[in-house]
């Protein structure tokens, strides 16, 4: 009896999608990151509307051999005429990098991070002649929940010393400092778009904390036609079958498939050849697709997250035991060829994963980053898996034609049965906050299943805050835009918790 209106409905839909795909094409989201002012040249192909989906100002000033703070920053072109009024130390993080350590500290509080501000991109002709409509964007306040068109915004400096001797004592370190200015996930992408005319030659930021300041990037137009891809990113994680065609036994090979695809469904690597390393760190990837790259230096809330674009590909089981795995991961375990990352006696389920290339690439030797890389991974079922429903993962970066997007990839399999099992979250009400343009195949590397997430985020050596709550503690008790308090635990936890809520910072740190 339900079921006329809900045709009538759907086919309302279809028509008036149809109808809008006749008329002009989707809009493409605008990428930006501009490294001291400067942002390299982008190609557009053909015209479809483009709205902004994420600014990255990065100002790096040059290394010291004297801890000043961030004096050396405020005094830098560029950040020099900002604010900096209220500047606090707000948090600080130690990391081990081989014999020496890194210490960074974050400051927060400044005037020009924390009021409204709006940015205003306008087309530019070869002779300088300002055409068709500026696309405006505002940034809202650091601390005021849902203001602004960006779902993530974070206004921050931080010092990086680097080579410290020990954990306390950085005499003898380089300290250089950066002001990240960030902004990504446009909550109303469709409402914002605009065409920009064939006849611009470059694109106009402007900042309205940074008046004087204008951020060029050079268009280059080519068509559709000619393009080595399309726009819109899709992945999908294809699964070999097992060898008794029902289920996978342990220490059975399953050959994992991340499948890659533009927006209507063309694959990128359809030989299954995806790009060399080399290929990756020379800029050289037609299609767009990105490595995990260790000159961005991210850190978790602070720095460029969103831009690591780390290819991992996981697998983690069976469903109903999965939980933060207690097990550490040892750094140099990720050079194998796959990394165990929780085992049954530790952690009550089976995680293994990858790197995409695998990591002895990324992080090994010049000499290999010619290897060819294929899009076929091998990983073993393993040797303690128990019975039950496991979930495999990807995730992914793409910049094309300046649209950046991070999708994943999720599929299910069974192991030593046919009987499904199911997962027991112990948190939730992400959905509250998490939906629609912020849903999380929208927002961060764009994993929508929240049972993906065990076997990606498990704490490394060198990395302990990869582990998923220490995660999810640290970006939202950072923020001042969450919208409600974060101390109350059961705004995500289903049951109440016992323990401290690791890497949750008190008042954002100030
Ligand atoms: C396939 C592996 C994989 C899966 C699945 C995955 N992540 Fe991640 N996650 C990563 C990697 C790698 C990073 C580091 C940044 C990057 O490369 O995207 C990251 C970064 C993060 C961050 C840090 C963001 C910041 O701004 O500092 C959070 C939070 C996070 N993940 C939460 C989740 C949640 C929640 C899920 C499940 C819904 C999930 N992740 C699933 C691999 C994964
Ligand atoms: C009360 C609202 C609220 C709830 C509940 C909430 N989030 Fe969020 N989440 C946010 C806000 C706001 C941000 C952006 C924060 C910022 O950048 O300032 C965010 C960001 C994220 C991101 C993206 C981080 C990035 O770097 O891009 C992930 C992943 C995430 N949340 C996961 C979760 C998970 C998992 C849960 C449930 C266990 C959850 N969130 C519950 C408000 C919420
Ligand atoms: C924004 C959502 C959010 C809030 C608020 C939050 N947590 Fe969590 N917490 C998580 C997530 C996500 C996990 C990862 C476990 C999972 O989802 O399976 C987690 C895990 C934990 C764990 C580890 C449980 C385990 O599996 O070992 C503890 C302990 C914890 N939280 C304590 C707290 C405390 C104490 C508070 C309140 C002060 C708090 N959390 C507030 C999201 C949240």
């Amino acid at each position: 009896m339900r079921l006329e209106p809900f045709i009538t409905a759907g086919v309302l839909v279809a028509w008036a999608a149809s109808e809008m795909c006749a008329q002009s094409p989707a809009p493409v989201g605008l990428s930006l990151l501009a490294n001291n002012g400067v942002i390299k040249p982008i190609t557009f192909y053909g015209n479809p509307p483009r709205f902004i989906s994420e600014i990255d100002l990065v100002f790096t000033a040059p290394a010291e051999t004297a801890d000043q703070g961030i004096e050396p920053l405020k005094k830098f072109a560029g950040v020099s005429d900002l604010d900096w009024a209220g500047t606090k130390m707000v948090d600080e993080d130690w990391r081990a990098t081989g014999k020496t350590f890194k210490r960074q500290r974050f400051y927060r509080n400044a005037a020009w991070m924390n009021s409204d501000s709006r940015f205003t991109l306008s087309a530019v002709t070869a002779a300088g002649k300002r055409i068709g409509p500026e696309i405006r964007l505002e940034a809202g306040r650091d601390d005021l929940a849902g203001s602004g068109d960006m779902f993530v915004r974070r206004f921050v400096a931080r010092q990086i010393a680097n080579g410290c001797k020990s954990q306390g004592n950085c005499d003898g370190a380089e300290f250089s400092t950066q002001a990240l200015i960030q902004l990504r996930v446009n909550k109303n992408p469709n409402a914002s778009a605009a065409l920009i005319p064939v006849g611009a030659a470059s694109l106009e930021l402007r900042w309205s904390q940074n008046p004087k300041a204008i951020y060029k990037v050079g268009i280059n137009h080519a068509t559709e036609s000619g393009a080595p891809s399309g726009y819109g990113f899709e992945l999908t994680l294809d699964l070999s079958k097992p060898s008794n065609g029902m289920y996978f036994a342990p220490n059975e090979s399953m050959t994992l498939r991340p499948a890659f695809r533009d927006g209507r469904g063309r694959e990128l690597f359809p030989d299954h050849q995806m790009p060399t390393y080399a290929q990756f760190v020379r800029d050289d990837v037609p299609t767009g697709l990105g490595y995990y790259s260790s000159r961005i230096d991210s850190t978790v809330y602070y720095a460029l997250k969103h831009r690591e674009a780390n290819i991992l590909v996981a697998l983690a089981g069976p469903l109903e035991k999965l939980r933060v795995p207690k097990s550490i991961l040892n750094g140099e375990r990720l050079l194998d060829s796959e990394a165990v990352t929780a085992t049954v006696p530790a952690d009550g389920f089976s995680s293994v994963f990858t790197g995409l290339p695998n990591f002895s690439i990324s992080l090994g030797p010049p000499a290999g980053m010619d290897q060819p890389i294929t899009d076929l991974v091998t990983l073993k079922v393993p040797a303690d898996a128990q019975p039950g429903t496991y979930v495999a993962a990807v995730k992914s970066r793409r910049i094309f034609g300046g649209e950046a997007l991070n999708r994943a990839g999720v599929a299910f399999f069974q192991v030593s049965t046919t009987a499904a099992t199911t997962f027991k979250p112990t948190t939730g009400h992400c959905e509250s906050c998490h939906q629609g343009a912020t849903a999380f195949g929208n927002v961060l590397h764009g994993v929508a299943d929240r049972r993906a997430c065990y076997g990606c985020h498990m704490g490394l050596s060198f990395e302990p805050d990869n582990a998923l709550d220490f995660r999810v503690h640290s970006i939202h008790s950072r923020s001042r835009r969450f919208g409600a308090d974060v101390q109350k635990c059961s705004v995500c936890h289903l049951s109440p918790v016992t323990g401290p809520a690791r890497g949750l910072l008190a008042h954002a740190g100030f």
